[in-house]
C-alpha cells in the first residue's frame, strides 16, 4: 500500500464473506469491457436487465452491452434520470415492470450501471421483485465505488426523510471500473473521497497518512486510485462481514454523518449548495474538533484531518456552505431526529484521535448545541 509508484495497475479483488451470500468486488481499469466474462463466469443465466442513467447511459451502456453480447447474454435496458429525486416510488415502478419485462428468472440478474441513486434503487428493485432476484451492481462514481454499492442496503427515499424505504439485499458481484471515474466531475469525486478518507479515520492511520501523500495521484487515476478504492472496499467489507445489520460496529461507518446529514437537512438535499460526500467532511471536521472539547482527542489531529479535506479541495466548515443555514437549534433538531437521542443523550461516533474512532452512546445533546453554536457562522 505505501509506494504506489512501484505498483502496476493491476486488477485488484476484495472478497466480502458473508456466508453463502458472499460476493466478490473487482476493482480495476476496463471492467465494464470485460464484464461480459466476468458475468458470463459467475451466472447460470443467460438474461439481465439494466438500469442506469442519463448520464451514465449514453456514455457506458454501449460497451456494457457489447460485453454481454460477446457472452450471449441478452439485455434489456431502463435508462431513468439522474439525481437524487430518482430514489423514489415514482421511478421503483418502471424499474420493477422493467424486470419483469425482461422476465428475469432465478439464474438471470439485475445490474445497476451507475452512482449510488441508480444502485440503491436497483438494489431495492431487485430485492423486491419475486421475494429477491440476482443483482450485480458496476458503480461509476467514486461514492458508489467506495461505499454504496458494497453492503446490500438498497432503499428510495420518503418526504419523510432519506433512505426510510428499502430492504437489506446483497449483490452477486460488483465490477468497479476505475476508468469510467475520469468522465466524473471533480466535484463529484471529492465528495467520494471524503468517504475514501472517512475509512482512514475510523480505524486506518496509516492509509490516512498514505492519503496525505498520495492523494493527487489517486485524484489523477492510474494504480493509486485503485490502491484507495480497494482498500476502502476492503474496509467495508470487513465491517459488513462483523455486522452486516448494523447491529454495532456498522455504525463506525457513520462517522462524520450526524452532523452531515443535519447538514444535507438543513439545505434541502439542494446539490447546488451541498452534496453528501461535503456534508460528511464537514461532518467529520466538526466530529474531531467536538471530541477534542470532550478531551477525548488532540486538538493536533482535528487540525490535521482539516488540513487535509481542505487540500483537496474540500469543504470542511459550515460557513463555505452558499446561503443562509437556520440556526444552532434548528441543526440539533435534525440531528434529533436522526432517531439516536435517549433521555437527553445521543449516539455519536467520536474519536480518540485519526484511525481511533469509537460509538459513543452517550453524549450529552446539551453539549452539542453549545459547540454547533460556537462553530456556526451565523
Ligand atoms: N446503499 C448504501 O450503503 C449507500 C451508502 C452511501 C450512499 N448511498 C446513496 O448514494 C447516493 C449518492 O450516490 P452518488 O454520489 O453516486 O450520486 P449519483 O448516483 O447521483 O451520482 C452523482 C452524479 O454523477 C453522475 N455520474 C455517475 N457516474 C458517472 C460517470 N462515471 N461519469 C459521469 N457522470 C457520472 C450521475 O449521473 C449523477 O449526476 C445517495 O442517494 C446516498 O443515499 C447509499
Ligand atoms: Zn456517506
Amino acid at each position: 500500500m505505501m509506494n504506489s509508484h512501484a505498483m502496476p495497475a493491476a486488477e485488484r479483488k476484495v472478497r466480502v464473506d458473508l456466508g453463502d451470500r458472499s460476493y466478490d468486488i473487482l476493482i480495476g481499469p476496463g471492467l465494464i469491457a470485460a464484464a461480459g466474462n466476468e458475468i458470463a463466469a459467475r451466472l447460470k443465466g443467460r438474461k439481465v436487465a439494466v438500469i442506469t442513467d442519463e448520464n451514465v447511459g449514453p456514455r457506458y451502456l454501449e460497451p456494457l452491452m457489447a460485453s454481454l453480447k460477446q457472452k450471449e447474454i441478452e439485455a434489456v435496458t431502463l435508462v431513468l434520470p439522474a439525481g437524487e429525486k430518482t430514489k423514489s416510488f415514482e421511478h421503483l415502478i418502471p424499474a420493477c415492470e422493467a424486470i419483469l419485462g425482461a422476465r428475469i428468472e432465478r439464474n438471470d440478474a439485475v445490474i445497476a450501471l451507475g452512482g449510488g441513486v441508480i444502485g440503491d434503487l436497483t438494489g431495492f428493485a431487485a430485492g423486491i421483485v419475486r421475494r429477491g432476484s440476482r443483482f450485480i451492481q458496476i458503480p461509476t462514481s467514486l461514492l458508489a465505488q467506495v461505499d454504496s454499492s458494497v453492503g446490500g442496503k438498497t432503499g428510495i427515499n420518503s418526504p419523510h426523510g432519506k433512505n426510510l424505504i428499502g430492504v437489506f439485499h446483497q449483490p452477486d458481484l460488483v465490477l468497479a471500473d476505475t476508468d469510467v471515474l475520469d468522465t466524473l466531475s471533480e466535484r463529484e469525486f471529492r465528495a467520494g473521497y471524503a468517504e475514501v478518507a472517512k475509512y482512514g479515520l475510523i480505524d486506518k492511520p496509516d492509509f490516512f497518512a498514505w492519503l496525505e501523500k498520495n492523494w493527487q495521484a489517486v485524484f489523477s487515476g492510474g494504480a493509486a486510485r485503485i490502491e484507495a478504492i480497494a482498500v476502502s472496499c476492503q474496509a467495508k467489507a470487513d465491517v459488513v462481514a462483523a455486522d452486516e445489520r448494523e447491529n454495532g460496529r456498522r455504525a463506525l461507518l457513520n462517522l462524520g454523518h450526524t452532523f452531515g446529514h443535519a447538514l444535507e437537512a438543513a439545505t434541502q438535499y439542494d446539490s447546488a449548495r451541498l452534496v453528501h460526500g461535503e456534508g460528511v467532511s464537514i461532518g467529520m471536521v466538526l466530529a474531531h474538533q467536538f471530541s477534542t472539547r470532550m478531551n477525548l482527542a488532540s486538538a493536533d489531529d482535528a487540525v490535521r484531518v482539516e488540513a487535509h479535506l481542505r487540500a483537496v479541495g474540500l469543504p470542511t466548515r459550515m460557513g463555505e456552505i452558499p446561503g443562509d443555514l437556520p440556526p444552532a437549534e434548528k441543526l440539533m433538531d435534525a440531528i434529533a431526529q436522526d432517531k439516536k437521542v435517549k433521555g437527553g443523550k445521543l449516539t455519536f461516533i467520536l474519536t480518540r484521535g485519526i484511525g481511533q474512532s469509537f460509538v459513543a452512546d452517550d453524549v450529552p445533546a446539551s453539549e452539542v448545541v453549545n459547540f454547533l453554536r460556537e462553530k456556526h457562522p451565523k
